[in-house]
């Protein structure tokens, strides 16, 4: 899969995707991320790419003519190219939105900076606007990082086993349990008996109650999405109980 990086900012790349797993994809051919800087589009002397916005008001705005300019030489290459604007104002960024852009081959990522883009832009030659929460960065770039990592790890053959993209924390909408590996026993803190049980019918149902658990306690707004079968709906009937009991024990 290929990323287009439309930034002014192009340096901020260098590093975060040299490393671990991404670094990794791209030394196998499995991803490519190249940037492409937004100035080098510009056609005057100066290579300016802001102004003041018409009608007056605070900050600069990112100029129409060499954003699309850069967007038309990506499609110029793949006219199937994905172009989306990382912007607060989009839709919110999640696990599901992360699956579906895996699904392309070729995405353009547009990092606006200072007050955002004309809208001319957003509305005549973007494809989608994203956003990757309610706060505000000092513009596109983080985000765009967050999106090529988190698109990244889903496509075949980037994580070592396929398996831990489709076992992780939300691909089906609940929180993952909790781990534990060696040593058994730190500073008196002991990991739970039935982990060292070697019983895997025992460990599995475990795990459920503890997901389904984790998930109640620390995002209740995801289990009324999950798909629970008859047996999960039991575990979770017990949990209220285990928190009352829990918070008075903590002196809540
Ligand atoms: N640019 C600035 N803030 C952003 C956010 N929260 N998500 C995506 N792009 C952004």
């Amino acid at each position: 899969m290929r990323f287009d990086v439309l930034t002014l900012f192009p340096n901020m790349f260098s590093s975060p995707f040299q490393e671990s797993i991404v670094g990794k994809a791209i030394d196998k051919g499995l991803i490519e991320i190249r940037m492409i800087n937004i100035r080098d589009f510009a056609l005057d002397k100066h290579q300016i790419v802001d102004d003041a916005p018409y009608g007056g008001g605070q900050g600069m705005v990112m100029k129409v003519e060499p954003i699309v300019r850069a967007i038309e030489f990506v499609k110029s290459e793949d006219a199937s190219t994905r172009t989306v604007y990382l912007t607060p104002q989009g839709k919110p960024f999640d696990q599901n939105k992360a699956r579906e852009l895996s699904s392309h081959s070729h995405l353009a990522l547009l990092c606006g900076r200072y007050e955002g883009v004309d809208e001319r832009v957003r509305e005549f030659f973007v494809d989608e606007e994203i956003s990757i929460g309610d706060y505000v960065l000092t513009g596109g770039e983080l985000a765009a990082m967050v999106m090529i990592d988190a698109v990244s790890r889903l496509l075949p053959g980037v994580l070592g086993s396929e398996r831990s993209a489709a076992e992780d924390s939300f691909c089906e909408s609940l929180l993952e349990h909790p781990q534990y590996i060696r040593p058994s026993n730190f500073r008196g803190k002991s990991v739970p008996e039935i982990l060292l049980s070697g019983n895997h019918e025992a460990i599995s149902s475990w795990r459920r109650r503890e997901t389904l658990k984790r998930t109640f306690m620390r995002r209740p707004d995801l289990i009324a999405k999950a798909a629970l079968t008859k047996e999960d709906r039991k575990l979770l009937q017990e949990i209220p109980k285990e928190k009352e009991s829990q918070e008075a024990g903590d002196g809540l």
